[in-house]
């Protein structure tokens, strides 16, 4: 059964806008971990336009679900997150300029620095995903490295499903297939970007589908409806869509 876990770095770009300290990240991930969810994502940028330093070792302190640290495979990054000590890093590609990751890690391209990453943090007790698109070729990568889990970009099939159906289909199928590779593979599956109230529900019925990451269609709806409900909304169609309407609580 597919678990969720929440991003809350919208939550800090709002805070962020006024320079002060309110609403505080903190704030969202005991309410979202209150409502339901099993874990918070967060994104340590390296120009930290959301989530900053103390909110990182803040969130360390009072989560008790899985803390997930996104962060790009640098020196400096590395080194946070074995002070940090998340249970759980995934290595995600970062360009300055974009709004929000773009694309998956190019594992295989990138596979002696990601494995000798991935050896650091794994000493460190932190569990390894890689954000990668649904090939192949990035599955095998990632069993190189050394990491434990995967997540697959769920973007091609987001930026689909309302635009041309078809196309959001033959994503699903390769998102379906790849959920059997990485399976077979001995890796964990988790699958996130760009999933939202109407989008996720096939996501979450994938084979083997392990952990949801949602951020930004989550907190929009908390805006309108509170984030309590907005959590709670969201694990219940996770839940009903992957076929156990008992877990509707
Ligand atoms: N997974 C990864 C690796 C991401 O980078 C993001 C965005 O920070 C998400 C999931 C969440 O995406 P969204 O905010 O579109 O739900």
């Amino acid at each position: 059964m597919p678990q969720l876990c929440v991003n809350i770095d919208h939550v800090a770009t709002v805070r962020n806008a006024r320079g002060g300290c309110e609403p505080d990240p903190l704030h969202a991930a005991v309410l979202c971990e209150l409502a339901g969810a099993a874990g918070i994502t967060f994104h340590l940028r390296e120009d930290r336009r959301h989530i900053r330093d103390d909110d990182a070792l803040a969130l360390r302190r009072v989560v008790k679900g899985t803390l997930n640290m996104e962060m790009a495979c640098t020196p400096e990054m590395l080194k946070i997150a074995v002070k940090v000590k998340p249970d759980q890093v995934t290595f995600v590609p970062e360009k300055r300029k974009e709004l929000t990751t773009e694309g998956g890690l190019d594992v295989a391209g990138n596979l002696k620095a990601l494995t000798a990453a991935t050896k650091k943090l794994r000493r460190a007790g932190i569990a390894v995903s890689m954000f990668i698109d649904p090939e192949p070729k990035q599955i095998h990568a990632s069993v190189k490295s050394g990491a434990s889990h995967v997540e697959f970009h769920t973007g091609v099939w987001c930026e689909n499903f309302d635009r041309e159906r078809a196309k959001a289909e033959v994503e699903l199928d390769r998102l379906r297939a790849a959920c059997y590779l990485a399976y077979e593979e001995e890796l964990i599956v988790n699958s996130g970007h760009g999933l939202n109230y109407r989008n996720t529900g096939p996501i979450a019925a994938l084979p083997h589908m392990n952990e949801l990451n949602i951020g930004h269609a989550l907190v929009g709806r908390a805006i309108f409806a509170g984030l309590d409900t907005a959590v709670r909304d969201m694990v219940q169609l996770i839940n009903v869509s992957a076929g156990n309407p008992l877990e509707e609580d």
